[in-house]
C-alpha cells in the first residue's frame, strides 16, 4: 500500500489551513497528534486548537471518524493525514516543524489483540517505536503516549499506584508496557517521553456501535434504544471512571510538566463506581421508565476492581480530573442523543 506522503488527505485539503488563531490566548507553534480523530485524540485536538496551535492529524480511521473532526476542520488550521503510524515515510513528513507529539493511535480492542496478536503488534508496538524514531529524527520537543491501566492486570491491591506490579493478561496490554519501555529507552536517548496510563475514559465521541463498547455508553445505548442494559456479573465488579475533557487535560500537561519525561502516570479519578452504582447515577438523566437491568454470567478474563492512585499525577504534572461522575454521564447523554441514530424499539 502506497502513501501519498506529499499532501494532506483529501478531505484535509478542502479546507486549507489559515493564519487564524482565536482571538486571546495564542501559543506558538505546530503539534501532532496521532490517532486524532478517535475519541480521545479528538476532543485533544479541539483543546490544541483553542489554545492557538496548529495541529497536524495522522490517523487512518480503522476506528476513527471524520465526524469527530467536524469543529476542528472549520478553524482552517488543521491538517489531516490519512494514513498509518505503520508507515515511516508518512511519519517522517508529518514530523516536519513539530513542537510535542500525542501518540493516541493503536487499536484498541483488548479481546480483539487475544485473536490477532501480530496484527496488533505491528500497530501498537512497531507504529509506537516508528512515531518515536520520526520525533527523535525531526528534534520534537516532547511526546505524550497513552498506555492503559490494562497494563496492572488483576491488582493485588488498590487503589493501584504507578509501582505496582505488571500483569498484562493480553496482547494488548503486553503491548503498551513495551510502549512504557520504549518511552524510558527514548527518553534515555535524549527524546523525552511521558507514558499516561489511561483508566476508564469515557464521554461524548465514544461509540456504543461495536462488540467492545465500554460500559458507560453500552448502557446509556440500550436506556436510549428502551432495552434493558446487560450487565455481566452481579454487578458489584467497580472501575475509575475519568472524563474525556479531564483526560485532555492530563495529555496537556504531562506535555509542559517539567519532570514528566521518562515517567509513568495514572491518569484516573482515584474513585470506585460500581455498574449498580453507574446504573444508579444514570438513571435520574431518564425522565421516562426504563427497563430494568438484565443480569448474564461474568465474562472470562473480567477484572473485579481496577482504582488508580492520582497522587503522582497531582504531584508531578499538576493533574486533578475535575469532572463529576453526574455531570460527564449528562454530556454523553447529550452527545449520544445529538449524533447517533438509537432507534427505539420495545
Ligand atoms: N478509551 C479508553 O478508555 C482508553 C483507556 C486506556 C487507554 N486508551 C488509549 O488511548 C488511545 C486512544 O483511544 P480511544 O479510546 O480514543 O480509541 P479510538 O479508537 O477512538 O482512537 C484510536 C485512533 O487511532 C486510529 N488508528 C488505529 N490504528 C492506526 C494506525 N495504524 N495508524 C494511524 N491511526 C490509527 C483510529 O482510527 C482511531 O482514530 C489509544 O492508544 C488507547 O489504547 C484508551
Amino acid at each position: 500500500m502506497s502513501t501519498d506522503v506529499h499532501a494532506p488527505a483529501s478531505r484535509g485539503r478542502r479546507l486549507p489551513p489559515k493564519d487564524a488563531a482565536p482571538k486571546g490566548r495564542h501559543e506558538e507553534g505546530t503539534v501532532l497528534v496521532t490517532g486524532g480523530a478517535g475519541f480521545i485524540g479528538s476532543h485533544l485536538v479541539d483543546a490544541l486548537l483553542a489554545r492557538g496551535y496548529r495541529v497536524r492529524v495522522v490517523d487512518d480511521f480503522s476506528t476513527g471518524h471524520w465526524e469527530n473532526l467536524a469543529d476542528a476542520e472549520a478553524t482552517g488550521r488543521v491538517e489531516v493525514w490519512e494514513g498509518s503510524v505503520e508507515d515511516p515515510a508518512l511519519l517522517r513528513v508529518a514530523m516536519k516543524g513539530v513542537r510535542w507529539v500525542f501518540h493516541l493511535a493503536a487499536r484498541i480492542f483488548v479481546a480483539e489483540s487475544v485473536d490477532d496478536p501480530v496484527a496488533y503488534h505491528r500497530t501498537n508496538v512497531l507504529g509506537t517505536v516508528q512515531v518515536l524514531q520520526a520525533a527523535r529524527e525531526a528534534g520534537v520537543e516532547r511526546v505524550v503516549l497513552a498506555s492503559s491501566a490494562a497494563v496492572y492486570g488483576v491488582p493485588e491491591r488498590l487503589p493501584l499506584g504507578e509501582d505496582a506490579p505488571l500483569r498484562p493478561l493480553s496482547p494488548y496490554a503486553a503491548e503498551k508496557i513495551a510502549n512504557e519501555m520504549d518511552a524510558r529507552v527514548f527518553t534515555h536517548l535524549g527524546l523525552p517521553v511521558v507514558a499516561l496510563r489511561l483508566f476508564n475514559v469515557y464521554g461524548p465521541r465514544q461509540r456504543p456501535d461495536n462488540p467492545y463498547a465500554a460500559v458507560i455508553v453500552a448502557f446509556l445505548s440500550r436506556w436510549l434504544q428502551g432495552r434493558a442494559p446487560v450487565v455481566y456479573g452481579d454487578g458489584s465488579q467497580t472501575r475509575d471512571f475519568v472524563y474525556v475533557g479531564d483526560v485532555v487535560q492530563a495529555f496537556l500537561r504531562a506535555a509542559q510538566a517539567p519532570q514528566a519525561p521518562g515517567g509513568v502516570f495514572n491518569v484516573c479519578r482515584g474513585r470506585a463506581v460500581s455498574l449498580l452504582d453507574l446504573l444508579a447515577a444514570m438513571r435520574p438523566l431518564f425522565p421516562d421508565h426504563v427497563p430494568e437491568p438484565e443480569f448474564a454470567p461474568p465474562r472470562p478474563g473480567d477484572i473485579p476492581h481496577s482504582i488508580g492512585d492520582p497522587t503522582r499525577a497531582r504531584e508531578v504534572l499538576g493533574f486533578q480530573a475535575q469532572t463529576s461522575l453526574e455531570q460527564g454521564l449528562r454530556e454523553t447523554l447529550t452527545w449520544m442523543q445529538r449524533h447517533l441514530p438509537l432507534s427505539r424499539e420495545r
